[in-house]
């Protein structure tokens, strides 16, 4: 086998002993281009360069192999340490390896040392790549995160954006329809054309219907009257819709909440309410709002089927996913408890003070409708302010 040329860094006071470590080194099959230095300053210089490895003596006039190692640890170098001795009790190597030496020999026996040096660079470069990967991987969740946090405060921007544009557009355009065809049918020559006119106003009156139905959908009007009457009026409403027997219960009739928390704390309860009606064959829900120890809580509990791991881990299923992700831009979070075949418990916490409360305020900043003019229009979008 070729020799393995390693570039080392030996703090050693003792030429014989150095000697003796550049032999242990050859005979192990390592060509090595060894640099021997003797003070801390000299340690300190030396660290400017890379070295594959660091030997270090324990004893050392005036130093120690211990601070040395504290020393090359908190310049942050990465580099393999070994630690070789005449005298090494049991505490010292503890302490050693506790510090971040990757290995200690004493120097009665310095054969281990070319196999310790190999392997203790060998696990350093796997625990580097490691350390890499790990911190590659925590970006990357992070950025995901974040990808995801912005994805939902877009999804409300571009929302209000649609519901502010059929309200001005459609709903005016409809309006003035409506008002022409009342003309018309005010000035209809004959009863014929008078019914078309008729039929025509009862369509648009279904268009406009069907636009207020949108309009609310992509941005809940009801939240104006506070939280705590909307997530009432989505109860009753759901179980009216699906027949599930549906109880809303609230420890505070209203509650004060920062910009951002009712809409994310309304969503959620959609969210809820629909996995309800589409997976869980439940009997019962119940929704419980309260308000306890600076945090609130929004709980949507049934008494279905239960969920799996499996279920949460569908690769396109993005309902609870997306809910964890809105949760935290309110600094908030939402846990989940289920089991096969006795209901699901979703519930959603946020804290009622703390500086992340104001996340969605200041990316929406364009929903700071002003309300005090004349349009005093409750389908208005604009006018609905924060929510
Ligand atoms: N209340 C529930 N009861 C039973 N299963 C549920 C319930 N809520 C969610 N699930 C299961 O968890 C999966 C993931 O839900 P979700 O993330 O909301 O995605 P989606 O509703 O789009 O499938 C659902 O497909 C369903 O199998
Ligand atoms: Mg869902």
């Amino acid at each position: 086998m070729p020799p393995v040329r390693l570039k080392v860094l030996h703090l050693e006071d003792n030429e014989g002993d150095h000697a003796l470590v550049t032999v242990h080194l050859m005979r192990g099959g390592i060509q090595a281009d060894i640099t021997r230095v003797e003070t801390e300053a000299a340690l300190i210089e030396a660290l400017a360069q890379d070295w594959d490895i660091i030997l270090s003596d324990y004893n050392l006039p005036g130093y120690s192999g211990l601070a040395a190692l504290d020393k090359v640890r908190s310049m942050g170098k990465l580099v393999p340490f070994i630690l070789v001795s005449g005298e090494i009790g049991e505490d010292i190597a503890v302490q050693a390896m506790r510090n971040g030496a990757n290995d200690y020999l004493l120097k009665s026996n310095l054969t281990r040392l070319a196999p310790a040096a190999l392997l203790a660079i060998e696990a350093n470069r796997t625990r580097i790549a490691k350390q890499r990967a790990d911190h590659a991987l925590t970006r990357s969740r992070q950025q995901l995160r974040e990808l995801a946090q912005h994805l939902q405060t877009s999804i409300e921007q571009e929302r209000a954006a649609i519901a502010r544009e059929i309200h001005d557009d459609v709903g005016g355009a409809l309006t003035a329809v409506k008002f022409d065809l009342a003309w018309i049918a005010r000035h209809a020559p004959n009863p014929e054309i008078a019914e078309r006119v008729q039929q025509a106003l009862e369509s648009v009156g279904h268009a406009h219907e069907a636009s207020q139905r949108i309009m609310h959908n992509l941005r809940p009007a009801i939240l104006e009257q506070g939280l705590v009457a909307a997530l009432q009026w989505m109860a009753d409403r759901f179980g009216k819709r699906t027949g599930i027997e549906t109880t809303f219960r609230t420890s505070h009739e209203k509650m004060q909440l920062a910009p951002g928390v009712p809409l994310v704390a309304y969503r959620f309860a959609q969210e809820a309410l629909t996995n309800v009606s589409k997976h869980a064959q439940a009997t019962r829900v119940s929704v419980d709002v309260s308000q306890a120890g600076g945090v609130l809580s929004i709980e949507v509990t049934d008494n279905g089927r239960g969920l799996s791991t499996e279920d949460l881990a569908k690769a396109r299923s993005f309902g609870i996913r997306g809910l964890h992700e809105r949760a935290e831009t309110v600094g908030g979070w939402v846990d989940l408890s289920s089991k096969p075949g006795g209901g699901t418990s979703l519930i959603l916490s946020v804290p009622l003070s703390g500086p992340e409360n104001g996340f969605i305020d200041r990316l929406l900043p364009g929903l700071d409708g002003d309300a005090s003019g004349i349009d005093q229009d409750p389908d208005d979008p604009t006018a609905w302010g924060n929510l």
